[in-house]
């Protein structure tokens, strides 16, 4: 709703908007910020709370929006208003020629002009602008219709909230969005830190972020955008001029200072900028399967045509896959921290897009089997978008005489004890966690973590040496080593010890939720950690629960509840959480956040969207006000709080169930309640 009259705060919020855009545009797609980090977040702050204290003035694409915050429970299926088309593709360069030689034999006698560019890795996305302003971005899907997707979209940094200048009513930009190696590598990293499966690639994470329900979680995800067409927008003559025009609106385009595009006359130039970058490719910061060749001039374009699928004025020159052939040397098995055992191919070392490949990962025995891998075999290796290269397939009749197949072994490299492979489960896991060596060393680093209780201080080095000496088994020894212990370590001195007694004396400091986390349980990573520390309270309250009741709280599946219900059945690790509550950690969530107990003993569940909290808001809400948060409907609920777009049969359920349904207005009613 905008005010009919100057409204000054009205006016300020706006000043504030366009600042903000012009200052990410510059961040992000020009490179080159103006404004330190310091003094753009307290302008983000400002905006933040006139928008709170003024929800009627409330913009989706304000760049408050840009961090996410909506919950998108199920996407909806839009269709295209002109089909998203391929492309038509080829390996070789005879193809290529006979698709240069088809347009210029369709346009005798006038000149041809072909656009190069990169054929970026990702996921197809239309963007529709109405006024200027994001209302739509729409997934690919099948061409004729997709996903709509646009809160999670709105997250990408180098995708315009608001276009810049004058546009058309509607306009609708096409591209890419793809996750730069940089950010897939810390996106995996976290994922491995918190005991979740890595992404296989680049493409497989940037699709799977952008499916994600919770907007603020693809905004952390680091994903980028590149416009490639620009659909039915009057004036524009040439595919390179729409560059212009979307460099204009505010969008990062390719451009010929970088080599990322090429207007070129002839064909030759083209084939030149095809070599370039298929030489080239390892440097850039993201992941292309090709480049595209498209003609330059719009009236051209139309002219050719489209065939059912693709358009005739366009083609992908893809690029081989970077592969090589190597020896596999031998097959080593690492032991994780949870005992998982993955085996790594040792190889002859071989130089593959700039780097020495010297090891593959395998994964899992079925990966194994699938190649058939002998040993001394020659293999060939790949570097797709992954960052550690995989084998992709044997020569066969290269297989030494006599070789041995590779066989998975039947019991722990590092201990002895038989491996076990759950059904279902790819994974073998060795179930000695609390003999084998690296699994206990696994253990004790992870509780040191930042994220846990952030005795990084401590060091990887201390943490070997003080497992070598026999005098760390469990994190909990650390807090019961006596000073001459400590003195046993090489080059230990008076000043080491204090720092060491600071640490620990601090982490008693660190909140139940981050201890939780540290234990190291299988899939309790941090968010998981922090939900059930939410739920239960206290570690007596989780170490109770049986299977089904832990799945009452948020994000816990069948999988998480069990493997924490076997992590409270050992003896073992109940004594190391008695060892660590008397040595003053906390095990039970900090009370300073209550703020009432008006929802003592009430049981809630959430669902849809409110519009004066976030998902996680509400919750943490109801839990301030001594509440607890249930993950689905059952008759032990006591409310449950009906956002915008709750589906009609949970309602059903809760009403037949006889659970009480309120409304966000009804709970806000309930906390004034004193
Ligand atoms: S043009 C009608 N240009 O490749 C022509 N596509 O294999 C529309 N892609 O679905 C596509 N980089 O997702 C075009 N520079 C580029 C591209 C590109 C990547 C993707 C796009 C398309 C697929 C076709």
């Amino acid at each position: 709703m905008i005010p009919s009259e100057i409204d000054p705060v009205y006016e300020r919020i706006q000043l504030l908007r366009t600042e903000l855009h012009r200052h990410n545009h510059r961040y992000y797609v020009e490179d080159r910020p103006v404004l330190t980090d310091q003094a753009f977040d307290a302008l983000l702050r400002e905006l933040e709370d006139l928008e709170r204290a003024h929800p009627q003035w409330a913009d989706d694409n304000s760049p408050t929006q840009r961090v996410g915050g909506a919950v998108t429970k199920k996407f909806n299926s839009v269709r295209h208003r002109v089909p998203m088309q391929s492309l038509a593709n080829t390996y070789s360069r005879e193809e290529l020629d006979a698709f240069f030689d088809r347009v210029e034999g369709a346009l005798p006698e006038e000149p041809v002009c072909y656009v190069g560019e990169l054929k970026y890795d990702g996921i197809a996305l239309s963007l529709h602008y109405a006024g200027g302003r994001l209302v739509r971005a729409v997934t690919r899907g099948d061409g004729v219709s997709g996903d709509e997707i646009t809160a999670n979209v709105r997250t990408i940094a180098t995708v315009p909230l608001v276009l810049n200048g004058t546009s058309p009513e509607s306009v609708e930009v096409r591209g890419e969005v793809f996750l730069p190696f940089a950010a897939f590598a810390a996106l995996n990293n976290d994922r491995l830190e918190q005991d979740l499966e890595p992404f296989m690639n680049p493409r497989n994470a940037a699709s799977g972020s952008l499916k994600l329900q919770y907007s603020a979680e693809v905004g952390k995800r680091g994903l980028a955008f590149m416009p490639y067409l620009l659909v039915g927008v009057e004036g524009v003559a040439a595919h390179a001029s729409g560059f212009e025009q979307l460099k204009a609106w505010g969008f990062k385009v390719p451009n010929e200072e970088d080599h990322t595009l090429l207007v070129a006359h002839h064909r030759n130039e083209i084939y030149r900028f095809l070599d370039r970058w298929d030489a080239d490719r390892a440097e850039l910061p993201f992941g292309i399967d090709g480049a595209v060749i498209k003609v330059d001039a719009t009236d051209q374009q139309r002219r050719l045509g489209s065939t059912a699928k693709a358009p005739r004025w366009a083609i992908a020159y893809k690029y081989k896959a970077l592969a090589k052939t190597t020896r596999l040397e031998a097959v080593v098995y690492q032991v994780g921290r949870t005992g998982a055992v993955t085996p790594v191919a040792q190889l002859e070392p071989v130089l593959l897009a700039g780097t020495v490949v010297k090891r593959a990962s395998l994964h899992n025995e079925d990966i194994i089997r699938s190649l058939d891998l002998h040993m001394g075999d020659t293999v060939w290796v790949e570097k797709g978008g992954e960052i550690i290269p995989k084998i992709t397939a044997v020569e066969f009749g290269m297989r030494p005489n006599g070789a041995l197949p590779v066989r998975f072994p039947e019991s722990c490299p590092e201990c002895g004890t038989p491996l076990v492979r759950q059904e279902g489960e790819a994974q073998h896991y060795c179930p000695n966690a609390i003999g084998c060596m690296p699994q206990r060393h696994g253990r004790v680093v992870h509780f040191l973590g930042r994220r846990a209780l952030n005795l990084e201080g401590l060091g990887t080095e201390t943490v070997q040496a003080l497992l070598d000496r026999g005098l760390v088994q469990q994190p909990s020894d650390l807090y019961y080593l006596s000073e001459s212990d400590w003195y046993l370590l090489p080059n230990f001195k008076e000043k080491s010890l204090q720092n060491v007694q600071l640490a620990l004396e601090a982490s008693k400091q660190v909140p139940f939720e981050r201890v939780l986390f540290g234990l190291g349980i299988r899939h309790v990573g941090e968010t998981v950690a922090k939900k059930m520390a939410r739920h239960w309270g206290n570690i007596n309250a989780l170490a109770a629960a049986d299977v089904e009741s832990l799945q009452e709280a948020d994000e816990v599946g069948p999988a998480i509840a069990e493997s924490v219900r076997a992590f409270f059945s050992d003896q073992l690790n109940r004594v190391e959480v008695d060892r660590l509550r008397a040595a003053g950690l906390r095990m039970e969530i900090d009370g300073s956040h209550t703020v009432s107990n008006v929802l003592q003993g009430k049981s809630f569940v959430v669902s849809g969207v409110f519009t004066g909290y976030t998902r996680d808001g509400i919750k943490e809400t109801i839990e301030s006000y001594g509440g607890r948060v249930v993950g689905s409907v059952s008759a032990k609920v006591d409310f449950v709080v009906a956002g915008e777009g709750m589906g009609p049969a949970k309602k059903a359920k809760a009403e037949s169930l006889g659970v009480q349904v309120i409304t966000e207005v009804q709970f806000n009613q309930m906390l004034q309640n004193q």
